[in-house]
């Protein structure tokens, strides 16, 4: 017998057999499932459906192909005005999951896919939870990545599951689990091969083990005393990582577990933390970023582009690491070094990302399976995509990308992974420029999610929109960038990087230095950075804007160091002294005492340079703007991007003292036209704050802050 009884929007119910229910999730609006306020409420329908028929148990499963359910609709944060909103809806939902918490028969969460913040939550109101072993399948409670904590019971059933530790461990960092690693922390009671997955639920229900209790130590673990002793240290570890100022969101998980309490009054104070956290300024932060990721993975989305095989030449520290990553990524990659040692230290290399990434053998062999040298060049005729990443040199790209052009096929892409030659120049020697276009990685491919698509004056829209669709293929975010020295990310950085080459001049010392930069929220300090690029490629991209974009008063001691071979931690000494990967000691300890006014200089050098880069249109809008700086450098994601910060901030008040510091230092803070143009509100979509508490956020014109 097969019997669909409940038949709503975004779940369904029927009997399989006599006794047993299966309820599917099957999201209307979308191919993943939310859990969203009508979700929510429909699932509420479905219960009281499946209770009122008194099965024997209940199997929860997803009806989509991505996975079980993805969390929360973060789309509804954005809706709610103030905490009370907040406070309500989150209270709306908790006797939902009690009433599945406390079903009278047993309950299985079958779990496929992503299990994720919401969706973890609900499986842990099941009695068992089966998951399939596949490398798609994650669980987690990735919240505190958003600026907010599990609201739907998630810091109270998790610890009372699997011992406190883990579960904070789980809830403060925000990472995932395997399934197998589930398994083994008593998150989940079965792991199961895919095509078995049904009969393990059957197995289960036929034989039911005694649901899970939290062992002795457990309880012992999360009684008061104990609590009250571990809390001060897991702040102090917390704080190793974040700041409470920046990011709220742990400390207040610590909070809450510290106090304790009956099981519904955590609940409901889980609930009134989690709704002030998502009205505050990190989380509308957050939250504005995550729905960029979004966006950016739509970009290119409606062009017909399928690329399955790529070629790329250069198999050193880029070209390597791209070929790596597209084979990773499921396409055909044939890869080509004039030097072969080259493509087989690449191929080394790969090796470990894919065993890393994919754990399975038979997947990593077919990973390397799909990992080609290709000492001939072969590959050019059949790729859809061919990247050059030889050395940044313009005379050797320009005489690479005319011998490709003619063996390549047609409807393939050309691209160029450089970083600091204007595109034209590249493409002055090509018959068909028109699908020439730059792909820019970031170093480490593997770890930087940013692709800036670069469009030169020739290149297609068409071209520009399969490069977009090629990044969202391989997994990557694209931004489209008009192609101009330094594209987006390396110019925003460049006047950053500069202005702390010039207070280490005047005598700050470069720890200093870099603890105003981390104590800002970046995740590493402008002369670590620069250590880590090499000291050697930032003053050839410094020569490079110097060039295109006039004087920039790059230091003289930065260019002896170069010359002394102190290139940074490759060569072991930079501003700081390297061992291995271990960075040792402050080498260059310039006397003084850091001069006032730093953290603005650094980031309002940074944000005046953003600024030029909207007002010259390098990308579409200030979000846009805002996603490539934060995806390509690190940004401080809990300020939102600098447009964001910004507008946070006040443009009007930024702008003034960015004036005091053009009046004190010169030309190089010169307050660029854009701050002036009533033009740009257009592409400030985002400028409306809504929380209520702190900055009041921006309203006005842009137009008339600067006096020039
Ligand atoms: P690299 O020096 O590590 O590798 C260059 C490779 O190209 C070498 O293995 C060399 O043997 C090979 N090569 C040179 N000419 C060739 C030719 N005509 N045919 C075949 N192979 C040839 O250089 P890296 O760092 O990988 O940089 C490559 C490109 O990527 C440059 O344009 C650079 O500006 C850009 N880039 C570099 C980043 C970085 O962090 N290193 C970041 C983003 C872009």
């Amino acid at each position: 017998m097969d019997s669909q009884f409940f038949t709503g929007r975004h779940w369904n119910a029927r009997f399989e057999g006599e006794t047993v229910v299966w309820l599917n999730a099957d999201y209307a609006n979308g191919s993943a499932n939310v859990l969203s306020g009508e979700v929510l409420a429909e699932l509420d329908e479905a219960l009281e459906a499946i209770i009122a028929r008194q099965p024997a148990a209940l199997v929860i499963q997803s009806a989509k192909k991505s996975g079980f359910i993805a969390g929360a609709d973060v789309k509804e944060f954005v809706t709610l005005e103030n905490e009370e909103q907040a406070r309500l809806a989150i209270r709306r939902a908790l006797p939902i999951f009690h009433k599945l918490d406390t079903l009278p028969f047993p309950s299985v969460a079958l779990i496929r896919g992503f299990c994720l913040g919401g969706g973890l939550e609900l499986a842990l109101c099941c009695r068992y939870r089966v998951a399939v072993d596949d490398p798609a399948t994650r669980l987690g409670l990735p919240e505190v990545k958003l600026g907010i904590h599990p609201g739907f019971g998630g810091t109270v059933r998790l610890p009372r599951l699997i011992g406190p530790l883990p579960a904070l461990d789980l809830i403060l960092t925000g990472r995932t689990l395997h399934a197998k690693a589930a398994l083994k922390l008593g998150l989940v009671d079965i792991v199961t091969a895919p095509r078995y997955a049904e009969q393990a639920v059957n197995r289960l229900l036929v034989n039911p083990p005694a649901p899970k209790t939290p062992s002795r130590l457990h309880r012992l673990a999360n009684s008061w005393p104990v609590r009250h002793l571990l809390t001060p240290w897991l702040r102090g570890q917390t704080a190793k990582r974040v700041r409470q100022a920046h990011y709220p969101a742990p400390f207040a998980v610590l909070d809450l577990w510290r106090r304790g309490g009956d099981t519904q009054g955590m609940l409901v104070e889980e609930a009134d933390s989690v709704a002030r956290l998502m009205v505050g300024e990190t989380s509308g932060n957050l939250v504005h970023l995550f729905g960029l990721r979004d966006r950016m993975k739509g970009l290119g989305r409606e062009s017909p582009f399928d690329p399955k095989a790529v070629h790329v030449i250069g198999a050193g520290v880029m070209g390597g690491d791209i070929a790596a990553w597209c084979a990773l990524q499921g396409l055909r990659v044939t890869l080509q070094d004039q030097n072969l040692p080259a493509v087989a230290r690449a191929v080394a290399r790969a090796a470990g990302l894919f065993t890393a990434k994919l754990r399975e053998p038979r997947l990593v062999r077919d990973a390397l399976d799909r990992l080609i040298p290709d000492p001939h060049g072969d590959g050019v005729a059949k790729a859809d995509v061919v990247i050059e990443a030889i050395f940044e040199n313009l005379q050797a790209k320009q005489n690479l990308c005319k011998n490709l052009e003619p063996r390549m096929k047609p409807g393939a892409l050309l691209a160029t992974n450089t970083s600091s030659i204007p595109l034209e120049e590249i493409a002055s020697v090509l018959e068909r420029p028109e699908r020439f276009l730059g792909l820019h990685f970031f170093n480490p491919v593997a770890c930087m999610e940013l692709l800036e698509v670069v469009h030169g004056r020739h290149t297609s829209p068409e071209v520009v929109a399969a490069g977009c669709r090629f990044g969202q293929r391989i997994n990557r975010l694209p931004l489209p960038v008009k192609s101009s020295p330094g594209f987006l990310v390396n110019r925003v950085l460049m006047p950053y990087l500069l202005e702390a080459f010039l207070l280490v001049a005047e005598g700050a010392p470069p720890p200093v230095v870099d603890a105003m930069a981390l104590q800002f929220g970046m995740p590493m300090g402008p002369l670590e950075l620069a250590d880590t690029v090499g000291l050697d490629i930032c003053l050839s991209v410094a020569n490079n804007f110097e060039k295109h974009s006039g004087e920039r008063h790059l230091p003289q001691y930065l260019r002896d160091m170069v010359a002394a071979g102190h290139l940074g931690r490759k060569s072991g000494q930079g501003f700081y002294r390297y061992q291995g990967k271990q960075k040792k000691e402050c080498r260059v300890a310039f006397p003084g005492t850091p001069p006032e006014e730093m953290e603005d200089r650094l980031f309002l050098a940074l944000c005046n340079e953003a600024v030029a880069c909207l007002r010259e249109g390098l990308v579409e809008d200030a979000d846009l703007l805002d996603a490539g700086v934060v995806f390509g450098t690190g940004f401080a994601p809990f300020r939102g991007g600098p447009m964001r910060y910004l507008a946070n901030r006040g443009p009007e008040p930024a702008c003034r003292v960015l004036e005091k510091l053009h009046q004190k230092y010169g030309q190089r803070f010169q307050p660029d036209p854009g701050w002036a143009d009533a033009q740009l509100l257009e592409r400030l979509p985002q400028w409306e704050v809504r929380h209520e508490k702190g900055n009041p956020g921006y309203h006005g014109p842009l137009a008339g802050l600067c006096p020039r």
